[in-house]
């Protein structure tokens, strides 16, 4: 299959990439760090999660930070929302966009959301249908598609029917989640032919954590089998506070000189990216995790 021509990054550094940090991150910051990214040309920018804040302390600021942010044109801003109360707080604060996450184990499933597989599925049935009703996207998420923290190896079996039944619920689009990061290309493609029979490869994004290095090999994988929307993380930043030991995002950096050196267009300024890339780092006191934007800041102080 020829690769694709133009690939979607969903940037999920403001979320995902943030929700773990253990000091608190300023809402200013935040507000900033999503602006500079619509700056730098993303698409689609996870601004924040409507989740409990007992459960996610990082992110008990998500009204007053999708209330901050100066929206661009053009620019998706989806939220994450466990639960109808989620929707409607998001709703409240102006989001357009949503997206739910269910996981492909049990134990993980009842870690992040204190449910089973299948109450997850019904938590969703009135955010779909609100939703509906409100033509208002909803963007689906698959945990745990190759890998748990609690049950080890995941079934490509168990990923393809839970991506499925989140696409006739009504998403528009299933992320799967690689969200330990302990994919490999076999495995990525396994699980990817799986889901394949179920859904065409337009519905389907590749979100895959960075925790074994393998995430920019994962993405060549699926770029192979038609997949062309990514989900990532500026500088690498992040993880999941129930994924114990799972890094960040694949860096947005990293992806987007494999992809424009593929001569895939992304329609994202690497030079400002990887400026904010530096400046959230150095913001968050931590080392930029993106080998890309390591490189180019070597090479402009060189110059
Ligand atoms: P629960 O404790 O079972 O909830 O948590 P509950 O319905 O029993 O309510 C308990 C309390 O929480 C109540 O407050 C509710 O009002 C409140 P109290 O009466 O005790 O004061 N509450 C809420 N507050 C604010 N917003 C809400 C909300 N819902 C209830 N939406 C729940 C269940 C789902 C809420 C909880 O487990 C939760 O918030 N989990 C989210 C965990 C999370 O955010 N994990 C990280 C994101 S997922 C991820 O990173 C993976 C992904 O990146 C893909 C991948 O990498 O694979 C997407
Ligand atoms: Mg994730």
């Amino acid at each position: 299959m020829p690769l694709p021509q133009h690939v979607k990054l969903v940037e999920v550094g403001p979320r995902d990439g943030l929700q773990n940090e253990k000091s608190p991150v300023a809402t200013a910051t935040k507000i900033a760090l999503i602006e500079r990214l619509g700056a730098a040309g993303l698409p689609a920018i996870e601004a924040t999660a409507f989740v409990s804040p007992k459960w996610v302390p990082q992110m008990a600021d998500n009204a007053e930070v999708l209330r901050g942010i100066a929206r661009r044109p053009g620019v998706a801003y989806p939220v994450l929302v466990p639960n109808l109360q989620g929707f409607d707080a998001a709703l409240e604060a102006g989001a357009s966009e949503v997206a739910i996450f269910a996981a492909a184990s049990e134990s993980f499933s009842k870690k992040n959301t204190n449910c089973s597989i299948s109450e997850s599925l019904k938590r969703f049935e009135p955010i779909l249908s609100a939703a509906s009703a409100l033509e208002i996207p909803v963007r689906g998420y698959v945990s745990c598609v190759v890998g748990c923290p609690y049950e080890g190896d995941i079934a490509p079996e168990a990923v393809a029917p839970l991506a499925k039944a989140l696409f006739d619920m009504g998403c528009y689009e299933v992320s799967l989640g690689d969200t330990i990061g302990v994919g490999t290309p076999g495995a990525i493609s396994r699980m990817l032919d799986a889901t394949l029979r179920q859904l065409p490869a337009g519905k389907l994004a590749g979100h895959y954590h960075d925790t074994y290095g393998m995430a920019i090999a994962n993405i060549h994988a699926s770029l192979q089998l038609g997949v062309a929307v990514f989900d990532t993380s500026v500088a690498g930043l992040g993880g999941c506070p129930y994924a114990p030991g799972a890094s960040g995002n694949v860096a947005t950096e990293d992806v987007v000189y494999l992809l424009h050196g593929l001569g895939i267009n992304t329609g994202i300024d690497l030079p400002a990216l990887a400026a904010t890339g530096d400046w959230i780092s150095q913001q968050l006191g931590r080392a930029n995790a993106s080998r890309t934007g390591r490189a180019l800041a070597a090479k402009s102080a060189c110059a």
